[in-house]
């Protein structure tokens, strides 16, 4: 029976993930994050799940536990409001090195969950999206079989991307960063969890890169009226914030001041690219069967 090596198993996707997993399917499952404690599981922990606490850029800290793993999950990365050089670090170069350490230590499969972020046409200031495609670089130079899988905006309990809409959407006056018409296409944490679990039980590792969304489409305005609803129970006119000199203002500001700015830059660039995911095998597949957007909300903001 084969082991199954995850990193970034403690956060949003992660705990999710695991909720989902058949460990019996598994010798045993190694859950990497720098805290041990965050609890993964609403259930009782199985016997085979292994918790350890490394940062990826140490591998000393995680190598042995690689030796007899078949395939990798790497989640783990720095989001949210990090620092550009802890995005480069984690995401980049932790990347890498643990690229290198899989290599070394026999891994065959290797599933990088990356971001829609990636094939944004702009993203100048938006660093963590730049070190995702470097590390999507690295994963294709690599000797393993591997999938990169890019997932849209992702919704659910604890999801920090609605958390920071759900603050806009319900202020006094909503505002909307730009003409509110960019395009988003979010995707339930839990279908995000199933579809690893499809690609693990499949024939993938091809070297494919897969974009995945959620069922439905609509623009970043719609979706926020469509919050504001389901929390207030009545929508009303958004305030619009020109965009364009936001972003290299904020950019500028956050080397500075990222603590006590409410948003980055690099957050900015979903209300100016458009977030859907293109076509492929497996969404065409899943996709269909997804939460619809009223769904989502009702399993991430009832309480
Ligand atoms: N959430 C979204 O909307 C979204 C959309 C598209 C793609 N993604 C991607 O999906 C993946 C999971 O996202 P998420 O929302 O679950 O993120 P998250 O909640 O921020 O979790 C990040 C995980 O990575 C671990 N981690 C961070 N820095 C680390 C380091 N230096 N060494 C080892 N572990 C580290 C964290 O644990 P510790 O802090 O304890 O180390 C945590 O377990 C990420 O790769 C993200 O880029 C997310």
């Amino acid at each position: 029976m084969e082991s199954l090596f995850v990193t970034g198993g403690s956060g949003f996707v992660g705990r999710n993930f695991f909720n989902y997993l058949d460990f019996t399917s598994y010798h045993e499952v190694f859950s990497l994050s720098r805290n041990k404690n965050v609890p993964l599981l609403q259930k009782p922990a199985p016997h085979n799940l292994c918790e350890i606490a490394a940062d990826l850029a140490n591998p000393d800290g995680y190598r042995s536990f690689l030796k007899g793993c078949r395939t990798v999950i790497h989640l783990a990365a720095a989001t949210g409001k990090a620092k550009p050089t802890e995005y480069h670090r984690v995401n980049a170069e932790g990347t890498e090195i643990l690229l290198g350490e899989c290599e070394k230590a026999g891994v065959k499969n290797f599933l990088f969950i990356s971001s829609i972020a990636v094939k944004f046409p702009q993203k100048k200031y938006y660093h963590y999206a730049l070190a995702k495609e470097q590390a999507e670089a690295k994963v294709r130079h690599s000797r393993l079989h591997y999938t990169i899988l890019r997932p849209t905006i992702i919704i659910g309990k604890g999801s920090a991307a609605l958390a920071g809409l759900v603050r806009l959407a319900c202020l006094p006056k909503p505002v909307v960063f730009g003409t509110g018409k960019t395009m988003v296409q979010p995707i339930f944490v839990g279908d995000l969890a199933l579809a690893i679990s499809e690609i693990l039980s499949g024939d993938g590792f091809s070297g494919e890169t897969l974009e995945l969304g959620g069922r439905e489409s609509l623009s970043i305005e719609d979706f926020m009226k469509r919050i504001r609803e389901f929390l207030k129970g009545h929508s009303l006119a958004a305030l619009h914030w020109p965009l364009a000199p936001t972003i290299p203002l904020l950019g500028v500001l956050e080397k500075f001041l990222s603590p006590i700015l409410p948003l980055s830059a690099g957050q900015l660039y979903s209300f100016q690219c458009d977030g859907l995911a293109g076509p492929n095998h497996l969404s065409s597949r899943l996709s269909p069967h997804f939460l619809s957007v009223k769904q989502m909300l009702e399993e991430s903001l009832c309480p």
